[in-house]
């Protein structure tokens, strides 16, 4: 039987993406070996694909040391840890999993935002704690009917979730690089996107392009009442400019499902009862990560077949249609 093609594996995959990759590949896990460089040094000629995701991504040293490495597959549609520019300039292709986690990381938005805003969590700490027995009926909250709602990025997930937003009755601006193709008012300025929002989603990509976008002049245009949720990645928000208005109370709320150094959270994000906060769970569900590994896995599949793959990102797809 010919030797199957080496693998190397970085961060965690699910049973199902592990059987289908031993397939297919001799997979090498990176997380195993204690001395990481020690064995990149002695193993990585030879490695042809990895298998990633979008935390760990691949770090420049990894990449470094794979000479032969032909694919990356990515277990997330964002790739900000990936420098996928550099990739395509050594004609490695890299592949992630769109569309498949729309809309579970819509439904995480806007979750985040009806917990903030009727203050969920609070409500359901009450009645755990006695509060309800002791003190009477919770504080009067804020609706979410009839919100002006910005969205921070208008791609394929902002665009999902500008339709859930639709069924509160919210009007939709938003602001991206440059006005797309959608039926909702864009705003070429972040601060005036902010001014006019009730509720600020963020949903654009990470990356050095939109570090800490979201800073304190964004904050304060939004507002004593307003919202800011977070889906997108940690770099987005300027963190310690939150902490400032969270505590100042020039910004009404916040939900959060990404941080700048996970899985590190501020101390004082913990302490805010105007805070709700997930530990980066936007495409979390068995159906959504289990339609996503069989995405990484059918790129790779696709690349053991003729060389391309599936649903490469925009940096590489000149290096499929060739
Ligand atoms: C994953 C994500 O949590 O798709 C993304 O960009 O952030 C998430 O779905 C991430 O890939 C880490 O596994």
């Amino acid at each position: 039987m010919p030797e199957k093609p080496r693998l190397l594996q970085i961060g965690t995959i699910t049973e199902r993406m592990a059987a289908r990759l031993a397939a297919g590949f001799e997979v090498v896990r990176l997380f195993d070996r204690p001395d990481r460089a020690a064995f990149l040094a002695e193993a990585g000629a030879g490695i042809v694909a990895v298998v990633t995701d979008g935390h760990w991504g691949v770090p420049p040293e990894v990449m470094a040391a794979l000479p032969d490495l032909k694919v990356i597959s990515s277990y997330g549609v964002g790739y900000d840890a990936i420098d996928a520019a550099a990739a395509a300039a050594r004609g490695i292709l890299v592949a992630h999993t769109p569309d498949v986690l729309n809309d579970e990381v819509a439904d995480t938005a806007i979750l985040l935002w009806l917990a903030v805003s009727r203050r969920f969590l609070a409500a359901d700490r009450w009645v755990r704690s006695g509060d309800w027995e002791r003190k009477g009926a919770f504080p009067l909250t804020r609706t979410v009917q009839g919100r002006t709602v910005g969205i921070l990025g208008m791609g394929r997930i902002g665009q999902t979730i500008a339709r859930r937003a639709q069924a509160f009755g919210a009007r939709i601006l938003y602001h991206a690089r440059s006005p797309r193709d959608v039926p909702h008012e864009y705003v070429p300025d972040p601060v005036a996107l902010a001014r006019a929002s009730d509720v600020l989603i963020c949903i654009t990509p990470g990356g050095a392009g939109t570090r800490h976008l979201v800073g304190a002049a964004v904050l304060d245009a939004l507002g004593p009442e307003g919202i800011l949720v977070n889906v997108a990645r940690g770099s987005v928000v300027d963190e310690a400019a939150l902490v400032a208005a969270l505590e100042a109370g020039r910004l009404g709320g916040a939900g959060l499902d990404v941080f700048e150094a996970e899985p590190h959270v501020p101390e004082a994000l913990r302490r805010m009862e105007n805070v709700v906060l997930t530990p980066h769970v936007g495409s979390a569900t068995v159906e959504t990560r289990t339609a996503m590994g069989d995405l990484v896995c059918d790129n790779l599949d696709r690349f053991l077949e003729d060389g391309t793959v599936l649903t490469p990102v925009p940096e590489c797809r000149h290096l499929v249609r060739a």
